[in-house]
């Protein structure tokens, strides 16, 4: 053999290497559509996400959380775009760009700007807005999501079906342990998924999904916005047909009652986008129950109501 032809064969080889390493079979993001991952040179497969000009190492095998994901949303328009006008309001729908802590909010946020307020475990504000002395002691957990949407869809199916296909599709799309789904009710069109995990059960299973990030997924998913990878459409089968839904609502209580007036709560977008209770909870759950004609709502969470109103 020709030195030559040994030379190519040996290119060609190393090449199909390199292209077979490149290719790792489940060395991708499962969690996320443009996460980046790597298993060069028979190392275990590494993932990246680009958070604005940073990257930053991720397990791709898990929801990215919620901070993270918002802060890589809220970057790419501030680059290379025109100066707003002053005075220009934008509807963000609560996004900014938050601070986060190993990858959880961080209890203060200021949004890079001299105001600054307190969030939940969801990163919703839920105290007034102050200046840069505002304190905020603790991470106040979100403990309870509720997952409102419509169906869009005229296929006759069961409840009984739906439900568990709503289960089925949760719990293994998103990775979210059975146990924190709460409940699932209809009315009319709307579908309400309760999403219930505490403080002693996070401390508990601290590699759990949580439900923040979960709500939030799912509601890109709903959106039609799939965060995951290409290759992992959302869908709801059911009777192998996919069930389509629509308009999603999500609204986070927290373990602690929220510091936010009413009036204010009723004028601004907050309210409207997104509802953080627990003070007023009881004005929500009165609001869903009445939604929930048929009274399903069960015992335990009026007991939780009242304990929380006494509170
Ligand atoms: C957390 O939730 C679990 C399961 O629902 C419950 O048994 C426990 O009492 C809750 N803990 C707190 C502190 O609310
Ligand atoms: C609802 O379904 C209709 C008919 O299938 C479709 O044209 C429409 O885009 C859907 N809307 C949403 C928000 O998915």
């Amino acid at each position: 053999m020709k030195t030559s032809t040994v030379l190519s064969l040996g290119a060609v080889l190393l090449c199909c290497i390199l292209v077979t390493q490149a290719q790792t079979p489940g060395c991708k993001c499962n969690t996320l559509f443009d996460g980046q991952c790597n298993a060069a040179g028979g190392q275990p497969c590494t993932c990246t996400m680009q958070i604005g000009p940073d990257t930053k190492q991720v397990n791709c095998n898990k929801l990215i959380s919620k901070c993270l994901l918002m802060k890589k949303e809220s970057l790419p328009a501030k680059i290379g775009r025109r100066v707003k006008p002053e005075g220009a309001l934008i509807d963000n729908d609560g996004l900014y760009n938050p601070d986060c802590d190993n990858g959880t909010f961080k209890a203060r946020q200021c949004n890079n700007t001299d105001t600054c307020w307190c969030v939940n475990s969801a990163g919703v504000r839920r105290t007034e807005k102050g200046d840069k002395n505002k304190m905020c002691p603790e991470l106040v957990r979100t403990n309870w999501v509720i997952v409102q949407m419509k169906r869009n869809n005229t296929d006759q199916v069961s409840e009984a079906d739906l439900k568990q296909a709503l289960r089925t599709t949760i719990t293994s799309r998103y990775g979210l342990p059975d146990k924190y789904i709460d409940n699932i009710e209809f009315e009319e069109d709307y579908i309400f998924i309760d999403l219930k995990q505490n403080s002693s059960q996070k401390a508990a299973n601290p590699d759990d999904v949580d439900i923040v990030d979960v709500a939030y997924y799912m509601e890109k998913d709903v959106k039609g916005m799939n965060l995951m990878h290409a290759d992992n459409p959302f869908k709801i089968p059911i009777n192998s047909k996919n069930f389509l839904v629509k308009e999603p609502l999500i609204m986070y209580i927290d373990e602690k009652p929220h510091e936010l007036s009413m009036k204010r709560l009723t004028a601004g977008v907050i309210a409207v986008i997104v509802v953080v209770v627990v003070a007023i909870v009881a004005g929500i759950v009165v609001l869903v129950l009445t939604r929930r004609k048929r009274g399903k709502y069960e015992k335990t969470e009026m007991t939780e109501m009242q304990q929380q109103l006494r509170s």
